[in-house]
């Protein structure tokens, strides 16, 4: 495939896996993506393994991802984890405002934005989520949505920091649910947002910035979505917590 932005696929794997069992899923995807190095991989484990996906990854094109972290620094925030505290591990990604951490944690864009530069201030890269529900898609809010969601949570990003940020579009409804955005629709969501993207910070950033899709990739539908226009990646939920079908997923995308 020949797209400018190298692809980039991640997986979140949400609230699963003993580190027994993310040792076996790292391993088991280790062995499936071994000689691919056209894409970017991310595994993005609970805090629990980071610390052992970390170790069972050097030396590999595999890269650690976090699943969120707090917008401080060290101090009294209980239960929270620190930016600084996840470099120790060599996590390079941080997926911040997942849908699910909007809807139970009740996240703001404004937060996420607070998150985001906190992240660059460590040198972690965020993958910023952002998609629409399905009763804002069915009430034509979709753009409007997106428009809200990626002005406030990029807000205060610096040109250079923005560089370093990757976007999530999620449907919201096509999360965890096997419903796929249409190819068209996932295409119209991606160049709205690069648009947009163009818009706050210039034409050469957003020509540049990689937009993964996520909402029930799987190794079926990998490749027509992978292969949009404005589609960089994809970040996979369910379908990432199998090693043959995130591996399948990686090799269908290049
Ligand atoms: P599914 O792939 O399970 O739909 O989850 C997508 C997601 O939320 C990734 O962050």
């Amino acid at each position: 495939m020949d797209k400018e932005r190298r692809l980039i696929i991640a997986g979140n794997w949400k609230m699963n896996k003993t580190v027994a069992e993310a040792l076996d899923l790292v391993n088991g995807i280790k062995r499936e993506v071994a000689s691919v190095k056209e894409v970017d991989i991310v595994v993005c484990p609970p805090f629990t393994a980071l610390s052992e996906v970390s170790k069972a990854i050097l030396n590999s094109n595999l890269r650690l991802g976090a699943q969120n972290m707090n917008e401080n620094g060290y101090g009294a925030f209980t239960g929270e984890i620190a930016a600084g505290m996840l470099k120790e591990f060599s996590v390079r990604y941080v997926i911040l405002g997942h849908s699910e951490r909007r809807q139970c944690q009740k996240e703001t864009d404004q937060l996420i934005s607070k998150k985001a530069l906190a992240a660059h201030g460590a040198s972690l890269k965020p993958i910023v989520c952002v998609g629409e529900t399905l009763a804002e898609r069915d009430g034509g809010l979709t753009e409007k949505v997106l428009d809200t969601q990626v002005r406030g949570s990029l807000a205060g990003l610096s040109k250079a920091q923005m560089e370093e940020t990757i976007i999530a579009y999620e449907p919201v409804w096509a999360i965890g649910t096997g419903k796929t955005a249409t190819a068209a629709q996932a295409q119209e969501a991606h160049a709205f947002i690069r648009r947009l993207v163009g818009k706050l910070f210039d034409q050469n950033i957003a020509r540049r910035a990689r937009i993964q899709y996520g909402g029930s990739v799987k190794p079926s539908n990998a490749r027509e979505l992978m292969g949009l226009p404005d589609v960089d990646g994809a970040l996979v939920g369910g379908a990432s917590l199998d090693d043959r079908s995130f591996g399948e997923i990686v090799r269908n995308s290049i």
